[in-house]
């Protein structure tokens, strides 16, 4: 939504159309396969289940920093293997990025470009000796040794494992509780039921969409339903809208686990369909699966929205829960 971030961000596999595309993808999908997201599950569920018991054994706790972070800020940067430095600032330089994609001059957008910036020289910087041998940023690196990247794509895209994997995920998770919070019902329901595992958390996703919006660049005039657009147009994608499109789902506003809502656009839709998919709803099952065991009631003592240019989501979900 602004030249400024489109110019900084030349070279990111998001910013970038096929030929390139394509291959800067199969070599970023290379870690996110089904069979590496296997490998990791049985870390994920032992870190999860740990963190689970002690909330539970608190009773009443904060579900954004102390729940909906857990995986995606352990596990996530570590796999990514980038320094302590990068570790520690991740979270605050992907908002950041996320912030610098929004309008032209707004406040949050200005404050997310030197955030971003920021973020950027880190990873510009960062020598290639200094990052864990056997981490995704690592790979991206020898993926380029072997003639599959440029050097300067393998630094670049060191971003697309890094901003995108934080926010989107955690407020995922943040807005299923809160819905469950929200309709205790739906929350029995699935823990009478737990095969519907799947089906909430797409229903979660479809409702509360954690990217609120994506922009393009039209390249071609195009006519959608009547209303004509033009080549060279700026196009927002709002996935709430096509999330809660009453011609495709039946009372759209209402938070029902038992709707098929596979087909909703929360992960995009098409060549830059989420990258991360995979792993954010396997992060979000792991945490789900556990809950839903151990607690038999969730109730919603408070909520703040988060102000964000691209991010639907909760700065605070404090909880108090019953436990199973
Ligand atoms: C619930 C969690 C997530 C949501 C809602 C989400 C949402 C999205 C959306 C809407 C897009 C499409 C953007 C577009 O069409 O312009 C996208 C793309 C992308 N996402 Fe995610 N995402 C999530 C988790 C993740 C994770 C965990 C990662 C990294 C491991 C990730 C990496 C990416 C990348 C690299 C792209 C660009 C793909 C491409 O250009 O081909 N996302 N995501």
């Amino acid at each position: 939504m602004n030249a400024e971030a489109n110019q900084n961000s030349e070279g990111v596999m998001i910013f970038s159309d096929d030929p390139d595309h394509a291959r800067l993808r199969r070599v970023f999908n290379k870690p996110l396969l089904p069979g590496a997201l296997n490998a990791m599950k049985n870390r994920l569920a032992a870190l999860a289940e740990q963190r689970v018991e002690e909330l539970v054994a608190k009773g009443e706790f904060e579900a954004i920093s102390e729940l909906a972070r857990f995986l995606p800020l352990t596990v996530v940067t570590d796999l990514v293997g980038l320094t302590d430095q990068g570790k520690k600032n991740m979270l605050y330089w992907a908002g950041g990025l996320f912030d610098a994609l929004g309008p032209e001059g707004h406040p949050r957008t200005l404050s997310g470009i030197e955030i971003a910036v920021e973020a950027f020289t880190y990873l510009h910087t960062l020598p290639r000796e200094a990052l864990d041998p056997d981490g995704w940023a690592a790979g991206l690196f020898r993926a380029a040794d072997a003639g599959d990247l440029s050097q300067e794509e393998a630094r670049k895209m060191m971003m697309d494992y890094t901003g995108p994997a934080l926010d989107t995920t955690i407020n995922g998770l943040g807005n299923a509780l809160a819905l469950f919070a929200q309709h205790p019902e739906q929350w029995t329901r699935l823990r009478n039921d737990p095969e519907l595992i799947n089906r909430a958390i797409e229903e979660a996703l479809r409702l509360e969409s954690p990217a609120r919006t994506f922009g393009r660049k039209l390249t071609r005039d195009y006519d959608m339903s009547g209303v004509k657009m033009f080549a060279g147009d700026w196009a927002m994608m709002v996935y709430a809208s096509g999330n809660r499109d009453e011609r495709r789902y039946e009372d759209p506003e209402s938070f029902d686990i038992t709707r098929d809502a596979r087909d909703h656009v929360a992960f995009g839709y098409g060549m830059h369909l989420c990258a991360g998919m995979h792993l954010a709803k396997l992060e979000i099952r792991t945490m789900l699966e556990i809950l839903i065991r151990r607690v038999k009631s969730l109730h919603l003592v408070e909520e703040e929205m988060v102000m964000h240019n691209l991010i639907r989501g909760r700065d605070k979900l404090i909880l108090r829960v019953e436990p199973a």
